[in-house]
């Protein structure tokens, strides 16, 4: 794709998953990437598996619910790479516990949303300010297709990925005249490591049959789908929330 092979930056939770297929990817276009995740061995064992491969990657432990974590990978980036031109903010968890409104408590709210809400919005302030400066740059973040679906075993997490749709929208609008795209990426059903192990063959059976289409989604379509936001190729979209899903939902 356009531009990636002069570009660094920032791949948030990406020690296994999504994350790490993105990192892959990015450094298979030539892009210099820092990786960060809460699990530091494994933003470690992705970079490292990059290094090996030929690519140009560094892995930090990251918590993203802190800003003094956030402003650190930036600061990784800039010391490593001398750069940064993007920062995928993909990181989620915290869903232990998260059941329907009248079983979930307020516990589990709070930790949902310091994880999977805050979190963008502390990787943009740490980020934005030198994006800005270098004359512009992308943010694109992970949410869900269960922030529109309407998901009946989940309270938490889809109120957090709506707040996450906010922050996208208020991004673009501020500061696309500055040269900012803000993009977020709706995945469907993703086959990563952690999902796969929880699956029954019976759920997936079911869940195909839904689907228009002829398989699940695996790491590497969403990747691509964030290697297209985060090049040149990907310009002209600002603001928008894309639903990579093989066609589960389908909306405007
Ligand atoms: N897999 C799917 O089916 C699916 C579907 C819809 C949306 N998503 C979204 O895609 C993104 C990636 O999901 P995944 O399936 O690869 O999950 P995953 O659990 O495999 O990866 C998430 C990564 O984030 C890291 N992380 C968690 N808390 C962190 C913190 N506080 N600071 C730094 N890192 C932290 C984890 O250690 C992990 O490596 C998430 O935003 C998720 O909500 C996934």
């Amino acid at each position: 794709m356009r531009g990636l092979a002069s570009k660094a930056g920032i791949v948030a939770g990406g020690g296994r998953g999504i994350g790490a297929a993105t990192a892959r990817r990015l450094a298979a276009e030539g892009a210099c990437i820092v990786i960060g995740d809460i699990m530091g061995d494994w933003a470690s064992e992705t970079a490292h598996a990059i290094r090996e491969g030929g690519g140009k990657a560094i892995g930090v432990p990251l918590d993203g619910t802190s800003a003094a974590s956030q402003a650190a990978i930036v600061e990784a980036a800039l010391a490593e790479f001398g750069r940064l031109d993007f920062y995928h903010s993909n990181l989620a968890g915290g869903t232990d516990g998260d059941i329907d409104i009248l079983n979930c408590s307020e516990e589990v709210l709070d930790r949902s949303f310091a994880i999977n809400a805050k979190s963008h919005f502390l990787a943009t302030q740490a980020a934005l300010p030198i994006l800005i400066e270098r004359g512009g740059g992308a943010m694109i973040y992970t949410s869900s297709g269960a922030a529109i679906s309407g998901n009946p075993l989940q309270v938490a997490y889809p109120m957090t990925k709506n707040a996450l749709h906010a922050l996208v929208r208020h991004v673009a609008r501020k500061f696309g005249k500055l040269g900012i795209r803000a993009n977020g990426i709706c995945p469907g059903l993703v086959l990563t490591e952690a999902v796969a192990q929880h699956l029954t063959d019976d759920y997936v059976r079911s869940m195909l049959e839904g689907l228009p289409h002829r398989r699940l989604g695996q790491p590497d379509d969403i990747a691509g789908a964030v290697a297209f936001l985060a090049s040149d190729d990907g310009e002209w979209v600002n603001g928008q929330l894309w639903h990579v899903n093989g066609g589960s939902l389908l909306r405007d």
